[in-house]
């Protein structure tokens, strides 16, 4: 019984350091989002800057954005080239999409 108790608390505490190793920076690269958001610069998307301002304090709006639920409201004209993005953040955890747009805001 003792074993088994200890395996449950042990099975916890590695849930809880992997909630908290989600890297917004990491995901933002491995989902291929930086190949047309630069931090600073506009290349083909908006700059990670711009993004940050447009969404200064409505970080739950952008979550939404990447859920597919909100419109554009950075560079809407340019938005059919990140439309077929959201297909790759669209179905990521709540954890996962804060993690990242907490990465964004931070330019
Ligand atoms: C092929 C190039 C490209 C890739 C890859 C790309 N984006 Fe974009 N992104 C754009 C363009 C162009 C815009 C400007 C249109 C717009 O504002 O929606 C944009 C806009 C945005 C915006 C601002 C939305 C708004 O309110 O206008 C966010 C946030 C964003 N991208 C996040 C991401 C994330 C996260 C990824 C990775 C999953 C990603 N982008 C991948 C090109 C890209």
């Amino acid at each position: 019984m003792k074993k088994v108790i200890a395996t449950a608390v042990l099975g916890l505490a590695i849930s809880v350091t992997g909630a908290m190793a989600v890297d917004g920076g990491a995901l933002f690269k491995s989902k291929g989002c930086a190949a047309c958001h630069q931090a600073n610069v506009d290349t083909v998307g908006p700059s990670l800057k711009k993004i940050a301002q447009a969404y200064k304090g409505k970080e739950a709006e952008l979550i939404k954005f990447l859920k597919g639920e909100a419109k554009p409201i950075v560079d809407p004209a340019k938005f059919g080239i990140m439309k077929p993005q959201l297909n790759a953040t669209k179905n990521m955890s709540d954890e996962e999409l804060k993690a990242m747009a907490e990465f964004m805001m931070k330019h």
